[in-house]
């Protein structure tokens, strides 16, 4: 039985699912030990570890090697690679060619992309491929061009008619999962009880089938305090402090001592 296959009996049995992110081997042990159903590895990297102030720079390249690593450390938790920004908007040829790679090359058991109506024949041509998608509406952050920020979607009635209208055509297009960001906790209710595939909350309340969040973001190690992201541990706390007591240390002489020595 395939691990995604796994994933559907749960939600069918009404467990919630634990999906996080993880972006190499070390974190993905980590959450494979603490019993996460399902690890992504998001090309929110691109912010989180990268550097960079959005997802949009990061390519296939960088999308692989980190999902590599992933699946190295996964222990068999299911991996699903996040496709970067155009790599699956150029033609149906192209979305298949750079799909399968994450499958073939990086190992991982699927593949996640972002928007609704618009990308039907993508994610049906991958699934009539037998490469699983999760889908991914409401807030897209590979369109904060065009959004002009990272705000809550689908407040007014037309929005958050067009939201679900997205996660019933990602349904129909074969998708395994859908994952709501940023949606008002109403709205992400009343599309969990439309779908018959799991919604995987990120900022969208309590109702959906699973909860996915940035795993440096729930264990403080990123700068800011996230309103959607309940922080579990203050490790960039942690980590800060023990760093600053081992320069004082080494600049007074006291490491390594005689017991680091040979
Ligand atoms: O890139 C990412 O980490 C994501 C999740 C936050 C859903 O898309």
């Amino acid at each position: 039985m395939t691990s995604l296959r796994k994933l559907n009996e749960k939600y069918l049995a009404g467990e919630k699912l634990v999906v996080l992110t993880g972006y190499d081997a070390l974190m993905s042990s980590l959450l494979a030990e603490a019993g996460v159903d399902c690890i992504l590895v998001g090309d929110s990297l691109s912010n989180v570890i990268a550097g960079y102030s959005n997802t949009l720079p990061v390519g296939m390249e960088q999308m692989l090697w980190h999902t590599q690593m992933t699946v190295r450390g996964a222990k068999g938790t299911p991996v699903v690679a996040d496709m970067p920004f155009m790599s699956y908007e150029i033609s149906r040829e192209q979305a298949l060619a750079n799909a399968s790679r994450f499958i073939k090359e990086g190992g991982a058991d699927a593949v996640k992309l972002e928007g609704g109506k618009a990308v039907y024949p993508v994610i049906k041509a991958l699934t009539e491929a037998h490469i699983p998608v999760c889908g991914h509406v409401g807030l897209q952050p590979q369109s904060v061009l065009t959004l002009g920020g990272y705000s809550v979607q689908g407040k007014t009635e037309e929005t958050a008619k067009k939201i679900k209208e997205d996660a019933l055509a990602v349904q129909e297009a074969g998708a395994f999962a859908v994952v709501l960001e940023m949606v008002p906790a109403a709205l992400a209710a009343e599309i969990t009880s439309l779908l018959k595939i799991p919604t995987i909350g990120i900022g969208a309340g309590p109702h959906c089938s699973g909860q996915v969040l940035v795993t440096h973001d729930l264990l403080g190690m990123t700068g800011n305090k996230l309103k959607i992201a309940k922080r579990y541990a203050e490790l960039r706390k942690e980590a800060l402090e023990a760093l600053s007591s081992y320069v004082s240390d080494v600049k007074k002489g006291l490491t390594p001592s005689e017991e680091n020595s040979f």
